[in-house]
């Protein structure tokens, strides 16, 4: 997590005197200690999330009104900061579950670097407001200022819903705005499911994403203990809306952590097509750190299987903690890596 602000916080920073004269209800790409920034100048924002790594820290660093989910709470806002997320579905998906919290007049904010797709704002806010103007523009990142002209429908989180169907595993997947495999399954997915040997016991679904990999297991193995695990509430919400559209919701525990920081105990086996971009910059941390202590949370026997791309240097960091590392599997593009606690 960034400790120092970004280049967008810094530019934010040249504008407190507009975005302090209101509380502000702050989502998006949050990657830094802008709440306090804020906080330090004017009335402490209300911050949504929908990253569980950044809820985390922030509650860490002392910051009490910030929520974890899929949607805001109910409770009326002055004024909103979106900072541009990775997705444009997303940017759409949070403007329409945070604008409904505004009053008409009230004043929209968007942030983000240019290269993150924020020059798109004033598109994304025509549905809402009638003028959009750009307040500020430095360092590869720019602000943007509406006005709340045109009040936003209650929001609908089931108007978000999509869903594909995979007739290998006869699944029906349900996603939400920026998950992971939006329309189809991702070949990386398809390649290690496909070499999966039978499974037994306690099974870990290490970032779930649509909840692919774990319905399948559990539709072939019903009998499996499943837990999903994902740092995305959107993620977590769409795994919990594809179990159930196969009548399996009963059968997996679904919840948020980064990395295996939430996960008790031990398991038979640990499955994933784990991360390896976070926001614009490619970030393997997460899966090295799972590659590294993985084995700590495997019963004796117990296996870790996952995809990747080829050219990721894994086998020797799963080589280093387990001791060994089988190749099952190799397309054009994916490895698909499998190791035992011996
Ligand atoms: C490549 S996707 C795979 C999704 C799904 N398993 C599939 O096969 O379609 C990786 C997933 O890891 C999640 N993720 C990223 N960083 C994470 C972290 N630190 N802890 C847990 N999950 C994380 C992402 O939100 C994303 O859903």
């Amino acid at each position: 997590m960034l400790k120092a602000l970004t280049t967008v916080s810094e530019m934010l920073a040249r504008n407190l005197d507009v975005l302090t004269q209101q509380p502000l209800l702050v989502c998006g790409l949050l990657e830094d200690n802008l709440p306090t920034m804020l906080a330090d100048a004017g009335p402490a924002p209300r911050i949504f999330t929908t990253d569980y790594s950044y809820y985390q820290w922030q509650k860490n660093q002392g910051i009490k009104d910030i929520e974890f989910g899929t949607q805001p709470h109910s409770q009326a806002a002055s004024a909103i900061l979106l900072l541009m997320p990775k997705a444009k579905a997303e940017a759409e998906y949070l403007l329409a579950a945070c604008l409904p919290l505004l009053a008409e007049g009230a004043l929209v904010f968007m942030a983000g670097d240019n290269k993150g797709g924020v020059k798109s704002a004033p598109k994304l806010l025509a549905p809402y407001c009638d003028q959009v103007v750009k307040l500020d523009s430095a360092r590869r990142a720019s602000l943007y200022q509406a006005q709340l002209t045109r009040p936003a429908a209650p929001f609908n989180m089931t108007q978000w819903q999509k869903g594909y169907s995979i007739a290998q595993e006869q699944l029906q997947i349900c996603t939400l705005p920026g998950v992971f495999s939006a329309g189809h399954l991702d070949s990386g997915s398809q390649l290690l499911l496909e070499n999966l040997a039978s499974l037994s016991g306690r099974v870990l679904d290490f970032g779930c994403g649509a909840g692919v990999i774990g319905a399948s297991l559990l539709k072939r193995q019903p009998e499996l203990t499943l837990e999903c695990i994902d740092i995305n509430a959107l993620a977590l919400e769409a795994t919990r809306l594809t179990l159930a559209n196969n009548q399996l919701a009963n059968q997996a525990k679904v919840y948020a952590s980064d990395g295996l920081s939430q996960v008790t105990g031990t398991f038979n086996h640990i499955v994933a097509n784990p991360p390896f971009h976070a926001g614009l910059k490619t970030f393997y941390h997460t899966t090295e750190a799972l590659l590294n202590t993985a084995k700590d949370y495997l019963t004796p026997g117990g296996s870790l299987t996952l995809v990747a791309n080829a050219f990721l240097p894994y086998p020797e960091l799963i080589e280093k903690s387990f001791g060994h590392c089988e190749t099952l599997a190799i397309n054009g593009k994916f490895k698909v890596y499998h190791a035992t606690r011996r």
